[in-house]
Order: structure tokens, then sequence, then C-alpha cells
């Protein structure tokens, strides 16, 4: 990664970053293969990124080219009470289940397009499981998305279960990932 990007983990005051966070979202999301719109937009500024914030455990990395947001992730701590938890369970085997006690949700990864291929995701998502104490981690991919699919996977992340989740026309795979001395990632495909 350039030496002149910073990366910020920042776990306090996280709604301090709301405008910059939402910015970025923008320029990544109107693209491809996402091709949000207004109404996506919309959505995420006034509801998702509030709730999600409000989660217990929620930590931000961003990426900054002097003072210019170039690459965020964020996730935070997986209720096992949760409703989509239950729903999850359905998928997954014992062994991937029982991580779901001590699991952290990777929810965001992005990186502006002009800053791409040059290792700021990478940056990102090591210094958030870095900041981060839980066994495991989960996170939903398009399930269209090779070039991500594979990026995840060189990280050592798996595919624990395919199509878990459908928000329209598109479907989303599980993959998982161990953080520390949890047994080996169960291993689906
Ligand atoms: C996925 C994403 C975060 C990767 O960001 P990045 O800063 O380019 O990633 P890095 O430079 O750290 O890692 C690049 C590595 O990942 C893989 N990779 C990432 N994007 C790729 C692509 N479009 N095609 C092929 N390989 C890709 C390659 O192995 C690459 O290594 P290389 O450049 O040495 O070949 C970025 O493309 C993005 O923001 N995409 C849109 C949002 C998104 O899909 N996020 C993931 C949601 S789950």
């Amino acid at each position: 990664m350039p030496s002149s990007v910073r990366i910020d983990v920042v776990s306090e005051n996280v709604a301090h970053h709301t405008q910059d966070v939402i910015r970025l979202y923008r320029r990544v999301y109107s693209g491809a293969p996402y091709f949000y719109d207004a109404a996506d937009f919309d959505l995420f500024e006034t509801t998702y990124w509030r709730h999600q914030i409000a989660e217990p455990g929620f930590v931000l990395t961003l990426a900054w080219d002097n003072e210019a947001i170039i690459g965020m992730a964020y996730g935070w701590t997986f209720s096992v009470a949760s409703k989509s938890a239950r729903l999850l369970s359905l998928h997954l085997d014992n062994n991937a289940v029982a991580w779901l006690d001590n699991c952290f949700i990777f929810a965001e990864l992005s990186v502006v397009p002009s800053w791409r291929r040059r290792g700021v995701a990478t940056a990102l998502h090591d210094q958030l499981l870095k900041a981060t104490s839980h066994i495991s981690a989960l996170l939903y991919v398009l399930a269209s998305d090779q070039p991500v699919i594979r990026f995840y996977r060189k990280l050592g992340w798996s595919i624990l279960a395919k199509k878990v989740s459908q928000n329209s026309d598109r479907h989303y795979h599980l993959m998982g990932r161990r953080l520390s001395s949890a047994e080996d990632v169960p291993k689906r495909q």
C-alpha cells in the first residue's frame, strides 16, 4: 500500500464520520456490479448506517489519502439472540453454529475505484480484524462477484453456505474466517 495512505481505527464517536462514510458509499456502490440507485442510498443514510453504528462492538477502519477518504471497513459483534442468527443457524453445520457465540460480523469493505488494486482493502481488512477479540468472523458476499470471493479466499475466508440470503434479485453467499483458537473453518466449498 502507498506510504501516503493512513488507516484509522475508530470505535468511539463514530457518528462524527457519517458524512465521509456516506460520500464514500455513494462513490463505490453507484458502480458495477451494484448500481445502487437513489432509494438504496437513502435507505443507507436514514436507516442502515444509523442502526449499524449503534450495534455492540461496532468498529470502523477508514483509509485516507491526505484528508480525502478512499476506503472503509466496519463490523460489530454478532448477536446470537437475533432473528438473523436463528435463520443463519439453519444453514450451518454444528461446528460453524458454535462460532456464532463469539463472532464478528464483517459488514462492509469498500475502496473508491481510483485507489483499487493497491492493497488498501487488505490493510483495512487486517486492521479491522486486529481491533476485534472474537473467535470468528462472518460476512455476506454477492454470489455473482467472483473477483471479490477470490479476494476474501486469499485473506483466509471460506464459503460456509451458498445463497443464504436474498435482497431483491441479488443472492448472497455466507463466508467465514477463524480469528483465534477456534476449530478449523468448516469447508463447504
Ligand atoms: C473488493 C474491494 C474492496 C477490493 O479493494 P482493493 O483495495 O482493490 O483490494 P486490494 O488491493 O487490497 O487487494 C487486491 C487483491 O484482491 C483481488 N482483487 C480485488 N479486486 C479484484 C478484481 N476486481 N478483480 C480481480 N481480483 C481482484 C486480487 O487478488 C488483488 O490482488 P492483486 O492486485 O495483487 O492481483 C474493491 O474492489 C471494492 O470496493 N469493491 C466494491 C465494494 C465491494 O464489492 N466490497 C466487498 C463487499 S463484500
